[in-house]
């Protein structure tokens, strides 16, 4: 009986902490140099709150040969209070929040791809304040999600929605589910994932 109880007490304290390391500590990855004397034709926007996401962008950014945005949202920090906020604001479906990013002139470019983790089943809150913040002036939008279990058609579809009303061609959204706990995905099989999907789609690119 004891056995049990202690057996039960120490699964949830494993889960406890296991929960608390994912929301606190940030995931590192290589950093993405671009080398290339062209103008890139293609920008990476990414938003990351823990690491993973920004991981999958940077592989994204290599394989496009691509520039790298990377949007900051301080509020949302790598602690109880950021992450509680991040739930609310992602529930109660917010659209815009404060971001920080470099300045950007999206008219340079022919491909933008949004990258965002996913928050109550639809991009980070940060993203859409990024999308609400510009004008996408006909330009091709593609959205990478990495999440733990999945997104809804419904809540991400609002954000394909919401690309069109700022003026850009919302071409798909693709979802890398990292799984959870003993199930999680290391950061490299997301990244060829990432790359495998991209492959696939290789038409899109060109
Ligand atoms: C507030 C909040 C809500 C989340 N909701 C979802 C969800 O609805 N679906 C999902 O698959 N993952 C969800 N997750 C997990 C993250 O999307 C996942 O861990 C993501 O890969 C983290 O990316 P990052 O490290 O770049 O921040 C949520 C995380 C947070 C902080």
């Amino acid at each position: 009986m004891w056995v049990a109880i202690g057996s039960v007490v120490l699964g949830v304290i494993i889960l406890v902490f296991w929960f608390y390391r994912t929301q606190t500590v940030w995931v590192k990855s290589e950093p993405y140099l671009r080398v290339s004397i062209e103008p890139a034709k293609t920008l990476v926007v990414v938003y990351s709150r823990t690491g993973n996401t920004m991981s999958a962008a940077k592989e994204t950014a290599k394989y496009l040969n691509a520039d790298l945005l990377k949007i900051e949202a301080p509020q949302y920090s790598r602690n109880l209070k950021g992450q509680m906020l991040a739930s609310k604001h992602a529930d109660e479906e917010v659209t815009t929040t404060p971001i920080d990013h470099d300045p950007v002139d999206l008219n340079q470019y022919d491909l933008i791809f949004l990258c965002s983790p996913t928050w109550w089943f639809r991009p980070a809150v940060p993203l859409w304040s990024f999308v609400e913040n510009h004008d996408f002036n006909g330009k091709r939008v593609f959205l990478l999600m990495t999440g733990n279990s999945r997104k809804t058609d419904e809540r991400t579809g609002k954000f394909g929605t919401l690309v069109e009303k700022k003026n850009g061609k919302f071409i798909d959204a693709l979802f890398i589910k990292r799984g959870r706990v003993y199930w999680q995905k290391t950061p490299e099989q997301v990244n060829e994932e990432v790359l495998e999907a991209l492959k696939e789609r290789k038409k899109i690119w060109r």
